[in-house]
């Protein structure tokens, strides 16, 4: 039985899509879910939308600082795989409940997949970089998303017969879904905003740079932010929310919620890496308030651009496609084919012809 990990938001898109083809290969799998996240519109939300099997087990692990959150999923799953012995450990993405999932298994020598292999920031002050790094290190089997991730492996010596290049399934839940996302009630372009990188929203000045430009934005334009559990609790300790009071906002929302207005908007404010990608996928201008982004492909072929956390350069990005023509993705061959919505099908043929 492979274990399939996921505990975190973002996990869960490519939770979906990389069951869906597991079901189709007759592939058998458990989902474990470490319960790092865990509001209903963190997790549970995702379950019901997708349709995503049971977990058949919940770790409930919570919210702690890093250490403890990362010991407690690591004590929580081991006896899990003590006591059931799954032959493999699929994780997904780069939370902590992957790297946690991923140290279990490779000390009991089980084997570990890692799917998003190979991204890399250059930016070890971010917790994504480390959990990166240490579970592509301690996997049997890599799943990158582009050329440029598995480059990065390979420069790392990681073995190349470990690493397979297929896409992203991401991208894939994008596709599968493109049809059912409804548009009828959303009539005008607006600006929608997704933050909680602890770089952006964890520092006082930062979180008040983004707020005033929201602000500025909201004078002119709807701006459209779902606020992330993270960002509204410091949003409440800096005493912020009079620069919101013309912004819409909201508890975080569902995938097809999310996803009618990310088609529809004109641009899209996030530090977000699977925004970044999706945006790019849609066309939609996307300004990631980021140092560095890990995904360089959406910046050099797709819709994305970095900026500093400063109003004047979010306002200026912000509001560019209003008044001049918007840019359009132009990516390589070769990235058309890994986003052709087929990535956890490969996935999933390699796995079968693993002995799992
Ligand atoms: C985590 C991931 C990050 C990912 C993000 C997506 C790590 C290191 N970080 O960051 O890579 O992009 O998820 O959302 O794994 N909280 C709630 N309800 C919840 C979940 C969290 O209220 O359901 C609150 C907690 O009080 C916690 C804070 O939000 O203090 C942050 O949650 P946490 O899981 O620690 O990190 P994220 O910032 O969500």
């Amino acid at each position: 039985m492979i274990y399939l990990v996921g505990g975190a938001r973002p996990n869960f898109m490519k939770i979906a899509a990389i069951s869906r083809a597991f079901e189709k290969y007759e592939i058998f799998y458990d989902i474990i879910h470490t319960g790092q996240h865990y509001d209903y519109n963190m997790n549970q939300v995702f379950f019901d939308e997708f349709g995503l099997k049971e977990p058949l087990v919940h770790l409930n692990v919570g919210s702690d600082p890093h250490g403890k959150q990362t010991g407690k999923i690591m004590e929580r799953f081991e006896r899990l795989c003590l006591d059931e012995r799954p032959s493999m450990v699929f994780t997904v993405g780069d939370v902590n409940s992957t790297m946690a999932a991923a140290l279990v298994a490779a000390k009991m020598h089980i084997p570990v997949v890692h799917q998003e292999a190979g991204m890399r920031s250059g930016d070890m002050k971010m917790p994504e970089e480390i959990n990166r790094i240490v579970t592509d290190h301690i996997s049997d089997l890599l799943f990158p998303i582009s050329p440029q991730d598995r480059l990065n492996l390979y420069n790392e010596g990681i073995e190349k017969d470990k690493v397979h290049l297929v896409g992203d399934p991401m991208i894939d839940n994008l596709l599968f879904y493109s049809d059912r996302i409804e548009d009828e009630d959303i009539s005008e372009k607006h600006i929608l905003v997704e933050l909680h990188r602890p770089a952006n929203v964890d520092n006082k000045e930062n979180l008040t740079e983004i707020c005033i430009a929201l602000s500025q934005l909201s004078d002119q334009h709807i701006v459209v932010f779902p606020i992330h559990p993270r960002t509204r609790k410091r949003i409440d300790e800096f005493k912020l929310w009079s620069y919101l009071h013309a912004v819409d906002h909201c508890e975080p929302m569902g995938y097809f919620d999310f996803h009618k207005y990310m088609k529809h908007a004109g641009s899209v404010i996030t530090d977000s890496d699977g925004i970044q990608q999706e945006t790019s996928i849609l066309n939609v201008h996307c300004i990631a308030i980021r140092d560095t982004s890990n995904i360089e492909y959406t910046i050099k072929y797709g819709t994305t651009v970095l900026v500093k956390p400063n109003r004047d350069s979010i306002y200026a990005q912000a509001i560019y496609p209003f008044y001049n023509e918007p840019f359009k993705s132009n990516f390589p061959e070769q990235l058309k084919m890994l986003n052709d919505g087929n990535s956890s099908e490969r996935i999933a043929e390699v796995i079968k012809k693993c002995k799992y």
